[in-house]
C-alpha cells in the first residue's frame, strides 16, 4: 500500500461532485419552529437570551405564524405562558387557556399550518415543577391525570399532535388512552422520551417563566451520564404508543440519537434547545464564528446522527437557504 490507488479527495474536487455524493441533505420538511404565546393584545416581549424569539400575544402570534408559513415553515411547537398559575397546572386544561386560544386563532387563519402542543405542567404550576407536588417531589401518577386532561383539551381545540415533555413514567400510555376514549385516535404522540436534566434549558425557562421555585428536575429528567437508560425510556414509550420519539437536547446527545435510530428504527425527533441556540447567537453576535455556516453544520449533524425531525429556533433563518 505504498501508493494511494484509492484517493478519497477525488470526489471532493468540484461543488457539483460534492453535491452528487452528499449523504445528508437538510430540507424544509425536517424543521419545526417553537413559539411562545402569552396573554394580552399587541404584546411582543423579546426573549433576551434568545435573540429573534418573542413572547407573543395571540393576535401577534397569528401574524408571526403567517410570516413563518410564508417562509415555508410547515410545523410549529407551541408553549404557553398563562396569566395565572395553580398548584396542579389545571389552567393548562381550560377551554380558554392561553394555548387553546392560540390554537383556535391559528387554525382559523392558517388551517394547514401543523400545530404541535407541548404537554407539560411546568409553565402552569405556581411552583414551576412539571407536575403535582406531594411531600416535596412531583407525584408521578397524580400528574398523569392532568397531562391526559391537557392533551385531550388540546386535541379538542384542533392541535395536530401532542408532545409530552414532563418525563413522568407511564404518561404516553395514559395520554394515548384518554385521547382514544375521547375519539382522538388519529392524534399522534411525539414523546420527549430521552429528556435529560440539562443546563441547556436555561434560556427557555426565562422565556416560559418555568424555572422550578425549589430544587431541580433531577428526580424526573434523565442523568446526562446515562445512555442505556435512554434506550429503556424509548422502549417503554414505544410500547405505550408513542408515534415519534424524541431526544433532547440534541448536540450533546448525538450518540443517543444514533443509538435510538439503530435500535428502534422509529421516527425520531431531536430538540436543538434554547441553550444550544443561545450559544451560537452569542458567539455570532461577537463575530467569533461564522454563524450561518455553523447553524447549517449543527442541523446537518443532528440529521446525520439519525433524526428525522429537528425542532429548532434556527428554523426561521435556515429555511431561507433551503
Ligand atoms: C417543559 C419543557 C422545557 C423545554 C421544553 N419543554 C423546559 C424544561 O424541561 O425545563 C426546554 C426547551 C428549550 O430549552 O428550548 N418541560
Amino acid at each position: 500500500m505504498s501508493f494511494p490507488t484509492t484517493r478519497l479527495r477525488r470526489l471532493r474536487q468540484t461543488p457539483v461532485l460534492r453535491n452528487l455524493v452528499r449523504e445528508t441533505i437538510l430540507t424544509r420538511d425536517d424543521l419545526v419552529m417553537p413559539l411562545f404565546v402569552c396573554p394580552g393584545t399587541n404584546v411582543r416581549i423579546p426573549i433576551s437570551s434568545m435573540p429573534g424569539n418573542f413572547n407573543l400575544s395571540v393576535d401577534l402570534l397569528v401574524e408571526e405564524c403567517r410570516r413563518l408559513y410564508g417562509l415555508g415553515i410547515q410545523a410549529i411547537l407551541l408553549f404557553g405562558i398563562p396569566e395565572h398559575k395553580d398548584e396542579h397546572g389545571l389552567v393548562a386544561c381550560e377551554h380558554n387557556g392561553i394555548v387553546q386560544q392560540a390554537v383556535r386563532a391559528i387554525k382559523s387563519a392558517l388551517p394547514d399550518l401543523y400545530i404541535i402542543a407541548d404537554i407539560c405542567n411546568c409553565e402552569y404550576t405556581s411552583h414551576g415543577h412539571c407536575g403535582t407536588i406531594v411531600n416535596g417531589d412531583v407525584h408521578n401518577d397524580l400528574t398523569l391525570v392532568t397531562l391526559a386532561k391537557q392533551s385531550v383539551s388540546m386535541a379538542e381545540e384542533g392541535v395536530d399532535m401532542v408532545a409530552p415533555s414532563d418525563m413522568m413514567d407511564g404518561r404516553v400510555g395514559a395520554i394515548r388512552k384518554s385521547l382514544d376514549e375521547n375519539g382522538f385516535y388519529n392524534t399522534p404522540i411525539m414523546a420527549y422520551s430521552a429528556k435529560y436534566a440539562s443546563a441547556f434549558y436555561g434560556p427557555f425557562r426565562e422565556a416560559a417563566d418555568s424555572a422550578p421555585k425549589f430544587g431541580n428536575r433531577a428526580t424526573y429528567q434523565m442523568d446526562p451520564a446515562n445512555g442505556n437508560e435512554a434506550l429503556r425510556e424509548v422502549a417503554l414509550d414505544i410500547e405505550e404508543g408513542a408515534d415519534i420519539v424524541m431526544v433532547k437536547p440534541a448536540l450533546s446527545y448525538l450518540d443517543i440519537i444514533q443509538r435510538v435510530k439503530t435500535t428502534f428504527n422509529m421516527p425520531i425527533a431531536a430538540y436543538n434547545v434554547s441553550g444550544e441556540y443561545a450559544m451560537v447567537k452569542a458567539a455570532g453576535a461577537n463575530g467569533w464564528i461564522d454563524e450561518k455556516r455553523m447553524v447549517r453544520e449543527i442541523l446537518t449533524s443532528i440529521k446525520r446522527a439519525g433524526s428525522d425531525i429537528i425542532i429548532t429556533y434556527h428554523a426561521q433563518e435556515i429555511i431561507k437557504e433551503l
